[in-house]
């Protein structure tokens, strides 16, 4: 963020939710402003939905409602982040603009009646989307209801790609302007594989359905291309809202670990990290990417606090079977999002809707009205925020273990035509998990990051990968870091061209190894396990894969007792001065994970809070305030380091550390 950016600065935590008036009278909105009050509200998202209430027919804007919500929650004391209204065009723009609806790979056009129905190159869409965005500025901008903007909403989240013909045109323009000449095109993708070099950049179609495997730097590009689109449309509407309101902060919300949009491009442009997150209550392991996904919303913004901007009091409506939270579970969820750097909790939704595809997802309010359990919860929760307010706003979360997360690797592993077709961020979730256990916070850091201040840096699946990349993590050991390298890392470079010679590239000297093979371990072939026992300094079991490690210039700290690899290296060292480099090539589980991150810990000097790794809870340190969390439904005793806690279930402990 450059400093001439504004910032969002709430003066306590942020309490409330999506607030959609327009799908209800006008005398439920007098009570809608009595209850936030009473719940403690002081933040609604309005308008979010709302193109069609602000332009009935093309060019004819209704402002008198919107108009007079803004004044009823400003009388009310509830501030406002009012939206650009962009992400479901009216049926009338869809009519008038048929070629604006996207396509998909199959070739089938999407019609409207549900929402995000527009292609994200579509000119239309885009000039239609911009003169809205011109008028809600020119009208709202001095509001003082007004706290910011939220612009359109979780780009990429229903429609990420389109396959029309305005997306083929944006994707050739991309393509000539990345690569300059078709040439360096058909070097980048490798084009005289099967016959596909290009004459021209005319020639160039997205990969849509086709008889094979596609080209994979084609459907590499494809997804940048895609990612990049969408930040255009982003990019255009806070072009105005900078121009017409310069000093209001901008913001969207973004959806987690999301493929579809590379969120270290995003983040420099907006003045919030904001997220949006869905935990399934059901699944009693989804704490383990509640965590991380907070991690990544505080690491976007460079460690400064960022806001949930949705999450659900009780039941969504979108999975086959929708759970309710038991009580007392989104108050955990809830104080952990704060003690992972959350300066606040919002809702999707205020009030639950009464009619359309989201009647029965769970809101502030309850079909069933006040008199509810969700509503005592709902107000109990407000009630705790602004009394924790002063510990946590504004407040960082210090962390000195750094994992890498590149969209390009993330992109390339769950392509087809690969040794063993990948989860990237469950891969990833693999390696976070034992730091859990520990209480040892990670940030996520993208490959181009100064990670100078991590003491320990992880790259897991680090699949895709520039020489430039590779020699700046070398140069992290040589100025005494610690770094570990996860299988299948450095086998690609960024055209997805192999690094030849054992991959890993420039890393081979860092590591002292070389990697001559491999075997994803699949139950199905002649094994009945897909895991190999581990022998040396670690007690457990290395699972889903074997590498033919060559160490020539490394410790062998554990070896594969059976299997394709057996007697071959699995976790090796290289010291370099007061520096290591490990290299781990398998995924280690939970027994010999909690080993390697206990060395790792005294390697590079962490302080876990944890005393023994623990499953099921998190302790995490934010400013001065250590927050202890039970994400199960079981009393438990939590071994910290300064002593047992113990936690009722879903609860929550919070001290002065
Ligand atoms: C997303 C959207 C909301 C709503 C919720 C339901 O987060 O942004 O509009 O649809 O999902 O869970």
């Amino acid at each position: 963020m450059t400093p001439a950016q504004p910032r969002f600065d709430f003066p306590t935590l942020a309490y409330g939710g999506d607030y959609n008036p327009e799908q209800w009278p006008s005398d439920v909105w007098d009570e809608d402003v009595a209850l936030m009050q009473v719940a403690g509200v002081n933040v609604a998202s309005v308008a979010i939905f709302a193109w069609a209430r602000l332009e009935p027919s093309p060019g004819v804007y209704e402002f008198a409602w919107l108009d007079d919500v803004l004044d009823r929650l400003h009388a009310g004391g509830i501030g406002v982040l009012l939206a650009t209204a962009t992400a479901s065009p009216p049926p009338w723009f869809a009519l008038k603009y048929p070629q604006s609806l996207p396509v998909t790979a199959d070739g089938v056009r999407l019609g409207p009646g549900s929402r995000q129905h527009y292609s994200p190159s579509s000119p239309d869409y885009c000039r239609h989307a911009l003169q809205l965005v011109t008028q809600l500025a020119e009208r709202y901008g001095s509001h003082p209801a007004l706290l910011g903007w939220h612009i359109n909403n979780e780009y990429g989240c229903h429609v990420w790609t389109s396959y029309d013909s305005d997306s083929a045109a944006a994707f050739r323009l991309w393509l000539h302007q990345r690569y300059g000449t078709v040439e360096a095109l058909n070097v980048a993708w490798g084009t005289d594989f099967w016959s596909q070099r290009y004459g021209s950049f005319d020639e160039i179609e997205p990969p849509a359905a086709m008889p094979t495997f596609a080209n994979p730097t084609q459907l590499l590009d494809w997804d940048r291309f895609s990612s990049h689109a969408l930040l255009a449309l982003f990019l255009a509407e806070s072009q105005i809202l900078r121009r017409v309101t310069p000093d209001v902060p901008l913001t969207t919300n973004l959806m987690g670990f999301a493929r579809q949009a590379d969120y270290w491009q995003w983040a420099p442009h907006l003045d919030l990290i904001c997220d949006d997150a869905y935990p399934d209550p059901s699944d009693p392991q989804a704490y383990v990417r509640l965590c991380a996904q907070r991690d990544l919303m505080r690491s976007l913004g460079g460690g400064r606090p960022w806001l949930l901007m949705e999450c659900a009091t009780a039941a969504v409506q979108w999975r086959t079977t929708n759970l309710p939270k038991p009580p007392g579970l989104h108050r955990a969820q809830s104080l952990q999002a704060i003690a992972r750097g959350s300066d606040g909790i919002l809702h999707f939704q205020w009030r639950q809707s009464r009619a359309g595809a989201e009647k029965f997802h769970s809101a502030m309010l309850p079909h069933a009205g006040a008199q509810t359990r969700v509503f005592r919860e709902v107000c109990a929760l407000g009630a705790e925020l602004s009394q924790v307010s002063a510990r946590f706003v504004g407040q960082s979360v210090p962390a000195r273990v750094a994992i890498l997360l590149d969209w390009d690797s993330w992109r390339a592993v769950e392509q087809p035509s690969t040794p063993d077709r990948q989860d990237y961020v469950a891969h990833l979730l693999e390696w976070y998990q034992p730091f859990l256990r520990r209480g040892i916070t990670l940030d996520f850091q993208p490959v181009d990051a100064d990670l100078s201040s991590y003491a320990l840096v992880l790259a897991p699946m680090l699949h895709v990968v520039s020489q430039a990349t590779l020699e700046r993590l070398g140069a992290h050991v040589s100025a005494g870091g610690h770094l570990v390298v996860g299988y299948q890392s450095a086998v690609l470079d960024q055209n997805l061209h192999v690094w030849l010679g054992g991959y890993l590239g420039p890393l081979q000297r860092t590591l002292g190894v070389h990697i001559e093979e491999w075997a994803p371990l699949s139950p199905t072939q002649d094994r009945t396990s897909d895991s190999t026992q581990l022998v040396g300094q670690l007690n457990g079991f290395g699972r889903r894969w074997q590498d033919i490690v060559v160490p020539q210039d490394a410790e062998v700290v554990a070896s594969f007792a059976d299997g394709f690899a057996a007697g071959g290296a699995a976790v090796t060292r290289r010291r370099e001065g007061t520096g290591s480099a490990w290299y781990v090539g398998t995924l280690p589980d939970e027994a010999a994970f909690d080993a390697l991150v206990g060395l790792w810990a005294l390697e590079a000097d962490l302080e876990p809070l944890m005393a023994t790794p623990t499953s099921g809870v998190e302790a995490v340190r934010r400013g001065e305030t250590l927050v202890v969390v039970n994400h199960t439904a079981e009393p438990v005793e939590v071994p910290l380091i300064t002593g047992i806690q113990h936690l009722e279930p879903f609860g929550v402990h919070l001290s002065d550390s």
